[in-house]
């Protein structure tokens, strides 16, 4: 299938452009560059330009004739968001609108789109699962939710077919080593930790420990990127299939509290890493963990990586051969 992979460049999208091309697809990446590397995707067909661009957009369906879209550009920092809802609407809701409706005129009628957890907000009940409640707390979440809405109502009335893929929290690296999470600034826990093993941050901040969890810190759902990467080409298939619309939750469905991170980081680079104990980051749940059920039943979905060690090690894999990213 040629598929235009939309944010491809960043750190999931890029993952995902491995997984499409050696599933033998023709993959052409958009992507404007503003977080992504243009050397994470090496090699592969490159439109340097935005979702929010009509023109450029039509362009590319027909120079390339594409008949499936994966769409990561986005805005995605949960702090962020809060500060700036305006940017985080512009990106998520209104470009992305641009890109449906440019999809709509040139008949590219199948989508996979890059949702995530932060569309639940505070859970009800863990696992979390897709028919959860959708009460997003910051701006990220329900610009997210936002898209996906549009999605459902311009499936009934256009003929669009879509997957909405939510997921928890993407971890690790492509085992080849030759791409991974180099994020500017960085604020996930896994890199931060493996940069405070390197020296190339001083400390790690843990924030909040009086969270009510076993350790009181709080507990997430670590999934590693290439599974989710697998995640997104058998949602295409389905959307090739026939499938007209779903929603999946994407995680192991294990808990693993902010302490254990570090622990089990300790143990897989075999040094101790500096920890500075912090208060609570405004927004942040106690405990996030996926109920993937839908998808293993539906699309025999299935993590290679199960474990956070096994996460960690192709994490600390990419950052000890690459301390400046893709700089170097
Ligand atoms: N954490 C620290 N110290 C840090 C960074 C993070 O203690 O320096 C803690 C956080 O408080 C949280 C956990 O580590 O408890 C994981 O934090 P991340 O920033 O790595 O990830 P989040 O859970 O905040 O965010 C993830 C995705 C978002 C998504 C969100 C859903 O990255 O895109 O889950 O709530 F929106």
């Amino acid at each position: 299938m040629n598929i235009l992979v939309t944010g491809g460049a960043g750190y999931i999208g890029s993952h995902t452009v491995l997984e499409l091309v050696e599933r033998g697809h023709r993959v052409v990446v958009l992507d404007n560059l503003s977080k992504g590397h243009r050397a994470a995707v090496g090699g592969i067909e490159f439109v340097h330009g935005d979702t929010g661009d009509a023109r450029l957009l039509s362009e590319t369906f027909k120079k390339y004739n594409i008949e499936a879209v994966v769409h990561f550009a986005a805005s995605s920092l949960v702090g962020e968001s809060v500060q700036q809802p305006a940017a985080y609407y512009q990106n998520n809701v209104v470009k992305g609108l641009a890109l449906l409706d440019a999809m709509v005129s040139s008949r590219v009628l199948k989508l996979v789109f890059s949702s995530t957890a932060a569309v639940y907000g505070e859970p009800i009940e863990v696992p979390i699962m897709e028919d959860h409640p959708t009460l997003p707390t910051n701006p990220y979440g329900a610009t997210k939710l936002a898209f996906e809405a549009a999605m459902l109502w311009y499936s009934g009335a256009y003929g669009l077919r879509y997957a909405s893929l939510r997921y928890f929290n993407a971890a690790g690296a492509d085992l080849a080593g030759k791409i991974g999470e180099d994020h500017h600034p960085e604020t996930h826990l896994i890199p931060l930790v493996l940069k405070a093993a390197m020296g190339s941050v001083a400390s790690l901040a843990i924030f909040g420990t009086d969270y009510p969890t076993p350790d009181g810190t709080c507990v997430r759902d670590y999934i590693h990127v290439s599974d989710l990467a697998v995640a997104h080409a058998l949602a295409l298939d389905a959307l090739s299939a026939g499938r007209d619309r779903a929603v999946y939750n994407l995680g192991n469905g294990n808990g693993y509290s902010v302490l254990e991170v570090i622990r089990t980081a300790e143990e897989v680079i075999g040094k101790p890493i500096n920890v500075k104990y912090g208060p609570r980051r405004p927004g942040d749940p106690a405990v996030l963990v996926a109920g993937s059920g839908r998808i293993k039943k539906e699309l025999g979905w299935r993590p290679r990586f199960a474990d956070l060690k096994s996460i960690i090690e192709t994490a600390w894999l990419w950052h000890s051969s690459h301390p400046a990213g893709f700089e170097k």
